[in-house]
This record gives C-alpha cells, sequence and structure tokens, in this order.
C-alpha cells in the first residue's frame, strides 16, 4: 500500500457496463470499456487509498491493488456497492443499464416454427448513484459521470442536481470524439462552483487529476 495523502480511505469505484439478460446466453450491453474507471481506481491506489472496485463485464484490465467485486447486471451493481459502504468517497464510472428483461427465459428462447417474434418486456433499472447519493450511508464525496453527446455543460449541471452527487465529470461523446474506447479524454468537472474544463489528456492523467482533486477534498 501506497503511504499517500488518501492513506487508509475507503473509496468506491463502479465501473465498466452492465449485461442485462434476455435468456441464460443472450444479453443487453453497451460499449463502455471500463478504461477510465481502471484508470481512476489505479490513481486513488497510488494516492494510498483502499479501493473497492465493482465492475460489471469489462474489456478493459482489472486495476492492480484494488478488491475486485465483479457483477453482471445493474440489480447486482447496487447490491454490492451497498454492501460495500460505507466509504470516504465513491465514484461512479459505471455504464449503468437502464432497463431490464422482466420476462426473460430461464432456457433459451427458441425461433418459433411459425415465424413467430419473442417480445421483450422492460422495466427500470435502479439508478446506483441517485439511490447512493440520496441514501442513509452517503458518502461525504460521492462523484457521477455524463457522457453527454450535445449542450454538455447544460446537461450535466441538470444531471448533478437531479441526481443528487456533489460532482459530475462530464464529457463529449460524440463519435467523431474518438474518446468511447480511445486511450484519451477531455472532461468538465461540475462541482458547486460550477464548470471547469480540463484539457485533452490520456485516461490515465485524467485519472490522476480526479484522483488529485479527491485527495485535496478530503484532506
Ligand atoms: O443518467 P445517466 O446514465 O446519464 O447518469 C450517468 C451517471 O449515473 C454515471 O455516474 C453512472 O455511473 C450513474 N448511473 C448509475 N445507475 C444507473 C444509471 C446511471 O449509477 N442506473
Amino acid at each position: 500500500l501506497s503511504d499517500g495523502p488518501l492513506k487508509g480511505k475507503h473509496i468506491l469505484v463502479t465501473s465498466g457496463p452492465t449485461h442485462e439478460p434476455i435468456d441464460p446466453v443472450r444479453y443487453i450491453a453497451n460499449r463502455s470499456s471500463g478504461a477510465q474507471g481502471t484508470a481512476i481506481a489505479e490513481a486513488l491506489t497510488a494516492l494510498g487509498a483502499e479501493v473497492t472496485f465493482v465492475t460489471g463485464p469489462a474489456t478493459a484490465p482489472r486495476p492492480r491493488g484494488a478488491r475486485l467485486i465483479e457483477v453482471e447486471t445493474a440489480r447486482q451493481m447496487l447490491d454490492a456497492v451497498q454492501a460495500a459502504l460505507p466509504a470516504a468517497a465513491a465514484v461512479f464510472c459505471a455504464a449503468v443499464a437502464d432497463w431490464h428483461v422482466t420476462n426473460a427465459g430461464s432456457s433459451k428462447i427458441k425461433k418459433d416454427a411459425t415465424g413467430t417474434l419473442p417480445t421483450l418486456d422492460f422495466a427500470e433499472n435502479p439508478d446506483i448513484l441517485a439511490t447512493i447519493s440520496k441514501g442513509a450511508d452517503r458518502p461525504p464525496l460521492v462523484i457521477g459521470f455524463a457522457a453527454e453527446t450535445d449542450d454538455v455543460i447544460a446537461h450535466a449541471t441538470a444531471k448533478r442536481a437531479r441526481k443528487g452527487c456533489d460532482w459530475i465529470v462530464a464529457n463529449d461523446v460524440r463519435p467523431e470524439t474518438g474518446i468511447m474506447g480511445g486511450t484519451s479524454n477531455q472532461v468538465t468537472l461540475i462541482t458547486a462552483d460550477g464548470a471547469e474544463p480540463w484539457p485533452l489528456l490520456s485516461k490515465s492523467d485524467t485519472a490522476a487529476r480526479l484522483a488529485a482533486r479527491i485527495a485535496e477534498h478530503l484532506t
């Protein structure tokens, strides 16, 4: 363990996509790689934090030095996050699916000989960030992410208020930015004091800068 400014502080990080089953062999997913979440966990560990990393099925490597909890669905992620509290801070990087399938098959759904198509029914998933931000065990510093394609700052500022978190790390994920699935990131940090655009940085430099801000805030 490193002897940095976050020594002894427990920090929770969620990362990756979630998978929402359709049947035992099929699922609904999204394109999150988990790369930014892994980088943030490693940057916090480097400053001495004891990191619990709750991840969906991400393609990015798992962070070194963190306590690892692997989940599949949004509902499992919420349970794992609640079980991991209390924490001094929580960083919600995961790209959580908005819905799950309520009529998922318990065995593989077969193609129907008459051509009848299956119908999927959906229910909303819990919003993990909002639930924890408004919950009894709320960490003193709660940070959410906002991936937006337009009016980034306005949407992220509204999201900060709606979810009840302290900071939002907003980024522009229009395909032409190359951020999604890429190695660099350009974010704007939204706090109670306003919006602070950061330069285009590697995901690991973005993570180091965020970890330094968290350390500054907690110490
Ligand atoms: O509402 P939206 O998905 O854009 O919000 C993004 C932020 O909320 C991210 O920090 C994400 O991890 C978190 N989130 C969550 N649970 C959900 C949906 C989003 O924790 N069900």
